[in-house]
């Protein structure tokens, strides 16, 4: 997705902001670009493709740069950040909704633009609205803005650089060698001492000083964040790529991540609004919207609560009844999720209690929820989740065990960390399967009950890393029209962990074999791994079949990873993906 950094200070800012944006990278972007204001003027660099190319021999000591994910026109070094306007340089993070509207307003005024992008809207009434005071302008460009916008700007004649923010992430910070701007706590430098989260319609200074503004201009304090970087760090020995370095790190994350939601402790406000919970909503995204999937089963079958889950992007605009006593839950990995902000908006607009579960403490969802429900999974790079969703599991499984006591019935308590350690060595054998599915033209996952949530997040791990069609099918769905695609080319991945269903399951085996199909199984119940019908096997250890998705995840994540490295693509980086998708 598109990030923000800025530097104002005794430093060379060239190298810094380079720093800065290579620290965020792996959340996606296509091109990359720089501004310095320097003794010669302001130098602008842009390019597609990565920010290694720019080179940081700009000279000056405050500047801006930008990764962009392309929405408004192409990747290309035209479209890349900085814009420029007369004496403005500006980069942008979100989406101008009204931009069409405000660029031909500049046009019939005899402006010309040199991009295709929404952005360059935004320098251009900055520079009109320019008169030597750069916060005024911002303010005044920024009253005509709809949308999203994290801003930082900066003026030819002037030594500062002014940020503004609506709805999109930003960050700024103050250390002994100046004064930075960052979408993102990750990059800002160890010597940046303090950091704020710019809010809602906020204004920054960043110059001698650090000097943080109302919407009314009137200086306000900041709300100071914890600077958390240890988990940032490169990748260890041993590992070739982040994503199977988080994978490793999944039986911690989970065993981190457990809630202890009680009448006592921490999260007793939470437990309280638990008690009074007659129903409960999850909004969220891709694969955080399949952990809140693997959540309705549960609730439902071992608190007979009803649970309701909805993609955030869907919820936001279907005017959602939300009945009272409706505690909704917004689970993100990043909290900066620009869908899953607005639907948690809107369930708390109409009067529901909103719980934030998220990886990322200092994020805007967690700011804007009643309450905050940490997962502990450590930073996760790769941009394909792994070691957070089953994190998510972990604590959504907890808050199925408080639940069902609160309703006078029986849940166990979640504990597979052990079990995800034999689940990795074990997932290691669908390395053998990889060429196979890279050669295939689509791919299946099936599974019914839990299985099924986990069949849909297989899928997306292996759209997003191979690039393979996939599709996750209630198994018992397929004969009612998607049997029609499955020939003897097609793999399909069968997940069976519940005795109850097993044998439903493997009837859709059966009849996907009787067209020709390879199938593979993951499963926990060691009879069905004989059966003559299937090609090859993960047999994990036994587990309570509501909480299974959190083991069977492991070898569906391993063979998305396998696949990907079959077809030749880098697992952490998916081609057109971002980590945190900050734009509607
Ligand atoms: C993007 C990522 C996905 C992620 C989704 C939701 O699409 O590529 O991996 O599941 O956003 O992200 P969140 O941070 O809200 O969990």
């Amino acid at each position: 997705m598109c990030e923000i950094v800025g530097y104002i200070g005794t430093r060379e800012a060239a190298p810094i902001l380079k720093k800065g944006l290579k620290e965020l990278e792996y959340r996606g972007y296509d091109s990359a670009g720089i501004a310095v204001l320097g003794r010669g003027g302001l130098a602008v660099e842009k390019r597609a493709g990565r920010v290694e190319g720019l080179s940081a021999a700009l000279r000056g000591r405050c500047g801006i740069g930008h990764t962009r994910w392309a929405t408004h026109g192409a990747p290309t070094a035209q479209n890349a950040h900085p814009h420029v306007c007369r004496k403005i340089a500006l980069v942008h993070n979100g989406i101008i909704e009204n931009a069409h509207t405000l660029k031909e307003e500049c046009l019939a005024r005899g402006e010309k633009f040199l991009s295709e992008t929404d952005s360059e809207v935004v320098a251009h009434l900055v520079a009109r609205a320019y008169r030597g005071d750069l916060l005024a302008a911002v303010r005044e460009a920024c009253s005509r803005l709809e949308g999203s916008y994290a801003l930082a700007v900066l003026a030819e004649d002037g030594k500062q650089i002014v940020c503004a923010r609506k709805k999109s992430p930003l960050l700024v910070g103050k250390g002994e060698d100046g004064c930075y701007a960052a979408s993102d706590v990750a990059a800002l430098p160890p010597k940046c001492e303090k950091a704020y989260a710019l809010a809602d319609g906020d204004f920054a200074v960043l110059g001698k000083d650090l000097a943080l503004f109302g919407a009314d201009l009137c200086e306000k304090e900041g709300e100071e964040v914890v600077l958390e970087r240890k988990e940032e760090g490169g990748l260890p020995f041993g590992f070739r790529h982040f994503m199977r370095k988080e994978m490793a790190e999944i039986p911690r994350a989970m065993a981190n991540s457990r809630l202890e939601i009680k009448e006592t402790g921490d999260f007793s406000r939470f437990y309280e609004v638990l008690c009074h919970a007659e129903y409960i909503q999850i909004v969220a995204c891709g694969t955080a919207y399949h952990a809140a999937l693997c959540f309705e089963h549960a609730a439902e079958k071992f608190c007979r609560v009803p649970v309701e889950v909805t993609t955030a992007g869907e919820y936001r605009y279907r005017d959602p009844i939300v009945p009272k006593g409706t505690l909704c839950l917004a689970v993100s990995q990043s909290g900066e999720t620009a869908d899953t902000l607005a639907a948690a908006a809107c369930a708390r607009e109409k009067g529901a209690k909103v719980a934030a579960l998220v990886n990322v403490l200092h994020s805007s969802l967690a700011r804007a929820a009643d309450f905050v429900l940490p997962t502990r999974a450590g930073g996760e790079r790769a941009v394909a989740a792994t070691k957070s969703f089953c994190a998510q599991l972990a604590a959504l499984y907890s808050i199925v065990h408080a639940l069902a006591g609160i309703a006078g019935r029986e849940a166990p308590p979640f504990s597979l960390a052990k079990e995800a350690e034999t689940a990795l060595v074990r997932s290691e054998k669908t390395a053998r399967w990889a060429s196979r599915f890279a050669a295939a033209r689509s791919v299946y996952f099936i599974g019914r009950g839990a299985d099924y949530c986990a069949a849909l997040e297989g899928s997306l791990k292996l759209k997003e890393i191979s690039y393979l069609p996939s599709e996750g099918y209630a198994a018992g769905e397929l004969k009612h029209g998607t049997l029609a695609l499955i020939d003897g080319r097609t793999p399909v991945v069968a997940i069976a962990t519940s005795r109850a269903l097993a044998e439903k399951t493997m009837n859709a085996v059966s009849e996907v074999r009787a067209r020709g199909a390879r199938v593979y199984l993951i499963t926990t119940l060691p009879e069905l791994v004989s059966r003559g019908e299937i090609e090859d096997f993960v047999l994990l250890p036994p587990c309570e079949e509501e909480y299974s998705p959190a083991l069977t995840a492991i070898p569906l994540q391993m063979l998305a990873y396998h696949t990907a490295l079959a077809c030749g693509n880098d697992p952490d980086k998916p081609r057109n993906l971002a980590k945190s998708v900050t734009v509607e």
